[in-house]
């Protein structure tokens, strides 16, 4: 997509400063403002405060690190390749762990599973991500597909790990919208230091993924259109 008359290098540059950031405030959020994070404890609270880092660190920001792979790696495409479909598996395992630990989270607290658009949204994410993974795989790394059906396949798996690369994001938000509400109807202050911390990690988050999207469909080189000639000043 050479149209957008951008290139993608200052966009990746923009997303690894704004993952550093939103990797940073879940991290202060969960451990100096939340408790701190355990897999085993009697304060359930520690398991929960897995999810959200697990889900933003692992699962989001090294997604998006194999997305924008194409457009950092100096390598060659096979090499390129591999790093993204390893990035990619790495980003579902913690993803599937993080949805373990809020799962685990309820199930030690008497708390019900899966009853919020969150939840849903969570599993579908997790499911299309693996989805795509699997036939990415078998599409473009297991050798043995036809040429013409590499070629044809190609604009629809950016297509749809685009598509849910977003819907990725938008269950974030509604995971952080929700903690939010769950703190401030059990007492926390809604203009309080914690409310903006989460709040401002979130739209980081928000501002982080649309430059990786921007990123993914911007060329890396932006190449010139033949016969084309600047208009004159005058
Ligand atoms: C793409 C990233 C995420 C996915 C795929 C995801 C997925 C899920 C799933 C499947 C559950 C259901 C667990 C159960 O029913 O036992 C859940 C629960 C929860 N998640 Fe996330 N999550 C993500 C990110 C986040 C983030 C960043 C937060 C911020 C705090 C968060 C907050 C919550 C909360 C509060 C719950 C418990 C309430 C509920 O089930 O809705 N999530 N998540």
């Amino acid at each position: 997509m050479g149209g957008l008359g951008v290139k993608a290098a200052p966009f990746t540059y923009v997303a690894h400063i704004l993952a550093v950031a939103a990797a940073v405030l879940v991290l202060v959020w969960c451990i100096h403002f939340r408790g701190g994070l355990a897999f085993e404890s009697s304060n359930k609270n520690l398991i929960f405060n897995l999810h959200p880092v697990l889900m933003l660190i692992g699962f989001i920001i090294l997604g998006s690190e194999a997305i924008m792979a194409y457009k950092v790696l100096p390598w060659s495409r096979d090499v390129t390749k591999a790093i993204h479909l390893v990035l990619h598996g790495i980003a579902i395992v913690l993803g599937i762990f993080g949805i373990y630990c809020a799962f685990k989270n309820h199930n030690e607290s008497g708390i019900a599973n899966l009853y919020s658009l969150h939840s849903w949204l969570g599993i579908s994410t997790i499911s299309l991500y693996t989805i795509q993974w699997i036939f990415g795989f078998v599409t473009f790394f297991v050798p043995g597909a036809a040429p013409n059906f590499k070629r044809g396949a190609l604009p629809w798996h950016v297509l749809f790990g685009l598509f849910v690369y977003i819907l990725a994001l938008a269950t974030a938000q509604l995971g952080f919208l929700e903690k939010l509400t769950f703190l401030e109807s059990s007492g926390l202050e809604k203009y309080g230091t914690e409310a903006f911390l989460v709040n401002f990690t979130a739209l980081i988050v928000v501002l982080f993924g649309a430059s990786v999207v921007v990123a993914a469909v911007a060329p890396a080189q932006i190449e010139e259109t033949p016969g084309y000639s600047p208009l004159p000043d005058n």
